[in-house]
């Protein structure tokens, strides 16, 4: 008969297994708060109950079972169960390797090429590390095959929809600037090139040099609706330009949003107002304004 695991350690560790379990077959990794549910720890507090009494039914009949044995057995027992567990638990797992190279460990004699092997036992802690991998990798195997646990694919489709909707509803929670309360602000320069680049510069050149579309950077402007500049700016790209169709209605369409236009507007003004100018740019369109307020 083996000595006992004390119940401090074998109700916790069972409790672990199961919690384990019950985390890879119902718990996808986006609802992980399940694990604290009000039902789902009612669920473990009676798993742990129940484990209390399955440990006290082993220990009675585990004592029972002493009692049949001879007054020897019974010693060697209780010899074996002296001590700290958590001593007996290292003198088991590292016994073996003090053992090596002392008493006489089973030689293999390979004949053909005169080398003997020794065969030592492996150590205990490396055996049972082995069996837990065995046991872990059966786990995952199963529940990589019937369930979505750790499918990529799946994980991937849910992280997806996930951020979607956390999009969706920061857009919806998230007033856009319209042109009335939009100004410059040169903290959002830099998001406003790459918006800029992405939607703009094809027909404006990244640097606003112009293309297609006028030079951004000069003092000329086709279009006049607003008295301020960067407001015009905005104006423009809201609602296009009424001339040429070809500057379209960003802002009206839904295409960009009013924050993305404040973004990109202060770029545009930026690099109107406070960057160098290109070296070349396209020639002049439009009439010269260089103050503002004053029109
Ligand atoms: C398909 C080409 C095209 C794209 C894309 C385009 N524009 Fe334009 N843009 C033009 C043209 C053409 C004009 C001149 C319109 C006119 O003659 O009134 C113009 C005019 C403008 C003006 C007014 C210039 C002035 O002198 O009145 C601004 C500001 C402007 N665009 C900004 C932008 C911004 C910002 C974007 C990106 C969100 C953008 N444009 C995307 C073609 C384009």
């Amino acid at each position: 008969m083996r000595s006992k695991i004390p119940s401090f350690i074998m109700i916790p560790s069972l409790l672990s297994v199961i919690i384990f379990m019950f985390y890879v077959f119902f718990v996808s990794y986006n609802h992980i708060y399940y694990l604290v549910h009000p039902i789902t720890i009612f669920f473990f507090i009676m798993i742990t109950a129940l484990l209390y009494v399955l440990e006290s039914i082993n220990n009675l009949i585990y004592k029972r079972k002493l009692q049949f044995l001879s007054k020897e057995e019974r010693i060697k027992i209780f010899k074996e169960n002296e001590g700290n567990y958590f001593y007996r638990l290292y003198k088991f797992i590292f016994y073996d390797l003090k053992k090596i190279n002392h008493d006489g460990v089973k030689k293999i004699d390979h004949g053909f090429d005169g080398i003997i092997e020794l065969d030592n036992k492996l150590p205990m802690w490396w055996v049972h590390l082995f069996y837990l991998t065995i046991v872990f990798s059966a786990i995952y195997f199963f529940s990589y095959l019937l369930i979505d646990f750790s499918n990529p694919y799946k994980e991937y489709d849910i992280a997806y929809k996930d951020q979607l909707k956390k999009i969706e509803i920061f857009e919806k929670n998230t007033p856009q600037v319209t042109i009335e309360n939009a100004c410059f602000k040169e903290n959002l320069v830099n998001r406003g090139k790459v918006l800029f680049e992405e939607n703009c510069a094809t027909c404006h050149q990244s640097d606003g040099s112009g293309n297609i579309g006028p030079n951004l950077t000069d003092d000329y402007w086709i279009n006049k609706k607003e008295k301020d500049l960067f407001k015009n700016i905005f104006y423009v790209i809201w609602n296009g330009s009424d001339n040429n169709p070809t500057m379209r209605a960003f802002g009206l369409s839904g295409e960009i949003k009013g924050n993305d236009i404040e973004k990109i507007s202060s770029y545009v003004y930026f690099i109107n107002q406070k960057s160098k100018k290109p070296l070349r740019g396209k020639d002049p369109q439009g009439i010269k304004i260089t103050e503002w307020s004053k029109i």
